[in-house]
């Protein structure tokens, strides 16, 4: 048995040390640890997201933390896809690799990455003013996630500029541009466009008077969008063709030459008008929940561009673009139907105008603008759809072709 005297479990107040910034110490420490952690919950939710949830603050903010991410490791990522092509290239025979200037091109591409990481960076530093994030907890971010950000997500938000904003894009948008806007013409009123990529067609229908409403759901194409947009006669820094951008150097199939695969195209072609900006606005989400309730028979007019075969449900697309639009309403569409990931219904042409007229639209007779007819001997169709044929993120000076026979209609709401 023990004779020795226990520790007093309380010692009296008066005889401790004080041990208020012992405290204070480690409030700050713990504070410090579980940060980061704070964030990636925050994160977390916002990539688990489901489609309802993603209007939420949460949700955006974790979703534009990954996008910033994936921007901020645009050149790292892009330099690696390099480095082990050297490093593949490298275990080839040398009696082949002597065949070949192969080491010198992947030198060139590493400089081309360079220059379109400066693009990358830039959207950085806009992103987090405007998504209201601060650079240490972006950092505190990707640091403690390692993989965040998605690539090709950033490639793909990147090559966009190319469509939308640069004079080598001229072809794609030439092709479906003019007929939309014909028919825009003199219309006004308010008008959505939904999946809008970097904005160009939002842009230009907005230039022509109308009060419009771009709506995206990656919020890496809207961060790269709000940038553009930013790139105005009110931003000191801006320029036409201020970023020399080379959009294949991340994609190295096709290329019929090295001067192909490296070459830059000067973005952007113009600077956004700030007098067209006041009649703009992007709505980040998924366009099925963002607008409904509370903009039901908001708008003139609905434009969709090579957007209604995003839908994982089509007819959930229809019937909210139906509801959108107010009474005798448009809705002007121009694209292909390349179902994507996981569509719940996959419907051919014939189904999804027989859901639109069940829906309660009616097609109106459009002219010859839009291409040639798609149901020259169907009464139901005749003169009211067409199709013409449509790049998509195609370069004229490679060896491939990408496009669709985009089917165009203009559908009026009874
Ligand atoms: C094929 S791209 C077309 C972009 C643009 N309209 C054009 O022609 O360049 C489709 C766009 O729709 C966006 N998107 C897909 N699902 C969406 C949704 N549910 N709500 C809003 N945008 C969506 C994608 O992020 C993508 O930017």
């Amino acid at each position: 048995m023990s004779t020795s005297t226990p520790p007093d479990p309380m010692p009296p107040a008066t005889s401790s040390p004080n041990r208020l910034p012992l405290l204070l110490a480690c409030i700050v420490l713990i504070a410090a640890f579980q940060y980061p952690l704070l964030i990636n919950w925050v994160s977390s939710r916002g990539d688990n997201a489901t489609a309802g949830e993603i209007t939420s603050a949460v949700g955006q903010r974790g979703k534009a933390l990954a996008a910033l991410a994936g921007f901020s490791r645009y050149k790292q990522r892009s330099q690696n896809t390099i480095h082990e092509k050297r490093s593949k290239f490298n275990k080839l025979p040398w009696a082949q690799k002597k065949l070949t200037n192969y080491p010198h091109k992947l030198s060139l591409a590493l400089q081309t990455v360079e220059e379109n990481s400066l693009l990358a960076k830039d959207i950085v530093t806009f992103g987090l003013e405007a998504y209201n994030i601060s650079a240490y907890e972006l950092r505190a971010y990707m640091k403690m996630n390692r993989t965040a950000g998605d690539h090709s997500s950033v490639v793909q938000a990147l090559k966009h500029y190319v469509r939308d904003w640069a004079a080598g894009g001229a072809h794609e948008r030439d092709a479906v541009f003019p007929q939309i806007l014909k028919a825009m013409e003199d219309r006004g009123g308010r008008v959505l466009v939904p999946g809008a990529g970097l904005g160009r067609l939002a842009y230009e229908l907005a230039a022509q008077g109308a009060e419009v409403t771009a709506n995206e759901f990656s919020v890496y194409v809207s961060m790269a969008y709000q940038y553009m947009m930013s790139l105005n006669g009110s931003n000191p820094r801006a320029e036409a063709g201020m970023y020399k951008f080379h959009p294949n150097v991340n994609w190295w199939s096709h290329q019929r030459d090295t001067a192909g695969l490296l070459k830059g195209v000067e973005v952007p072609d113009i600077l956004p008008d700030e007098k067209v900006l006041k009649r703009m606005k992007m709505v980040d989400g998924d366009f099925v929940t963002m607008f409904l309730p509370q903009e039901s028979e908001a708008f003139d007019t609905v434009v969709t561009l090579f957007f209604i075969d995003t839908a994982r449900n089509i007819v959930a697309y229809l019937e909210t673009i139906h509801k959108l639009l107010k009474p005798g309403g448009w809705w002007i569409n121009l694209g292909p139907l390349l179902y994507g990931t996981n569509p719940s219904i996959e419907l051919g042409l014939d189904e999804v105008l027989e859901v639109t007229k069940k829906l309660g639209f009616e097609l109106l007779p459009i002219g010859e603008e839009w291409g040639t007819e798609t149901f020259p001997d169907d009464e139901r169709w005749a003169g009211k759809v067409r199709g013409t044929l449509a790049g998509y993120s195609w370069d004229p000076d490679n060896l491939s072709r990408n496009a669709y026979q985009a089917q165009g209609w203009i559908a009026k709401k009874l």
